[in-house]
């Protein structure tokens, strides 16, 4: 669920555990999805600190966890999980992985492997065995849409390039269905999904969780100030009546076979 070239991006799992619990619970239609079988090899491309890939293990399948953050990676081989650090970029020049698994999977990872997204695709279909399944979900275009413009907004107003710091890769379906296909897979099912998601508290602990890249764009002394402004810019759009607040994403959800 964590995955890197967002170059300032930094994954702390307690964080993460407290505002982001609901990224694996609302990823359960995607291991349906996928239909694990007891048996099975499987990658989890992404996984974060490896809740989903711990549910994986519990049916059954056996199944190696890889993602770029090196603190979600220690919490999750520290639940046993066999887990490795790995740029998703890399994965092509794993001869450990080579035509290994039956199927990958990955939930809310592959949109910040924002740089080179063909290379992440040729090393899932060198990873997999003929046949074998790619299945995954990851933020669609138009996702977190408020809460990526507030972010852009707030870094112009204060003479920061936000562009440049942007992590995310958040593709339509036509052009991500035209990748998969270059990439040799026979695509099952591709759709966008608005999926607008409560979240377990204040918009800061979901900005601070996520969108550490945008504040961290700025001077330290100027941070907490720019996190309450993006905060004030999203209210209106995005907090209730009752104080709660709710997240505009967007899902891609996809399935495919190697040809
Ligand atoms: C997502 O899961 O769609 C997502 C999470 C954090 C930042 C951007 C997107």
């Amino acid at each position: 669920m964590t995955a890197p070239p967002a170059p300032h991006q930094r994954w702390d799992p307690d964080r993460y555990r407290s505002e982001a619990g609901f990224v694996a619970e609302l990823g359960l239609p995607v291991v349906d999805l996928l239909a694990p079988r007891a048996g099975e090899r499987i990658l989890d491309l992404g996984c974060g600190e490896g809740a989903l890939t711990s549910k994986l293990v519990a049916l059954g399948c056996h199944v190696v966890g890889v993602d770029a953050s090196a603190d979600q990676i220690a919490r999750a081989r520290a639940e046993g999980l066999d887990a490795h650090v790995l740029d998703g970029r890399r994965l092509r020049d794993e001869a450990r992985f080579r035509a290994a698994f039956d199927a990958v999977f990955s939930n809310a990872a592959l949109h910040w492997m924002k740089d080179d997204p063909d290379a992440v695709l040729a090393g899932v279909a060198a990873a997999l065995k003929r046949g074998g399944r790619f299945v995954g979900e990851m933020g669609g275009f138009g996702n977190v849409d408020a809460i990526r413009r507030a972010c852009h907004a707030e870094l112009r107003a204060r003479g920061a390039d936000p562009e440049a710091v942007d992590p995310w890769f958040f593709p339509d379906v036509a052009d991500y269905r035209a990748r998969l296909e270059r990439a040799g897979f026979a695509v099952r099912a591709i759709e966008l999904i608005p999926r607008p998601t409560r979240l377990p508290g204040d918009v800061r602990g979901w900005l601070a969780t996520f969108a550490d890249c945008f504040l961290t764009a700025l001077p330290q002394t100027e941070r907490e100030e720019a996190a309450a402004a993006i905060r004030a810019r999203l209210a209106p759009d995005l907090q209730a009546a009752d104080g709660t607040w709710t997240a505009d994403y967007v899902r891609l959800r996809f399935a495919a076979d190697l040809r």
